[in-house]
């Protein structure tokens, strides 16, 4: 299955679209999307205003500016849900926003995609459930988009582990 596990700076990723972790009032932030802001220049910060917002749960999608000198067309603006306990939807929200993220990659045309730990950073999710929520639902989008290639990049090497041992887990059951 076209399914990495990559450790890395999601902002020096060549993909065709990359996944930022945004926040509803799509407002820019620090974390991976300061990274992919910085990246990809200011007007990817008038692109994301100019759309106005989007729920929790879901992904708006703009050019990449800046980032097409690396290969990048697309960055794709998920939303993951903070985390507040695991009883407020959280896992159904995280899985909207992973699912949201690759349909818009596919739409329009990608056969790669780039994506961080959506919501494991300033969201507070934790990262062992958040590995087994996104892997899961990758898992499901590519059984029906085998042609796809999904990269998950993991800033440091202990995230890379929880993701990888999820993904056993899961492949194993
Ligand atoms: N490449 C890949 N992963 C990274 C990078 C990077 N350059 N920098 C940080 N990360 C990892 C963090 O270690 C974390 O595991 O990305 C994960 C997501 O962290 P955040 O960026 O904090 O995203 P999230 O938890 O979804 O919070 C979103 O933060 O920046 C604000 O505007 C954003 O309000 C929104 C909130």
């Amino acid at each position: 299955m076209p399914l990495e596990l990559v450790q890395g700076d999601i902002g020096q990723e060549w993909t065709c679209a990359v996944v930022t972790a945004a926040n509803k009032e799509l407002a820019g932030g620090g974390g991976v999307d300061g990274v992919i802001h910085r990246a990809a220049g200011p007007e990817l910060l008038r692109a994301i205003r100019r759309i106005g917002g989007t729920p929790t749960g879901t992904a708006v999608i703009t050019p990449a500016f800046r980032l097409e000198g690396q290969g990048v067309r697309f960055v794709i603006h998920a939303v993951g849900p903070i985390w507040r306990g695991g009883t407020h939807g959280e896992a159904e929200l995280l899985a909207g926003a992973y699912r949201e993220s690759l349909r818009l990659a596919v739409e329009n045309g990608c056969r790669s995609v780039a994506l961080p730990a959506i919501s494991t950073g300033v969201y507070g999710y934790p990262k062992e459930e958040a590995a087994t929520v996104a892997l899961r639902t990758l898992r499901e989008v590519l059984s029906t988009h085998p042609d796809l290639t999904v990269r998950v990049v993991l800033y440091d090497s202990g995230s890379l582990n929880v993701f990888r041992r999820a993904w056993a887990a899961l492949q194993a059951g």
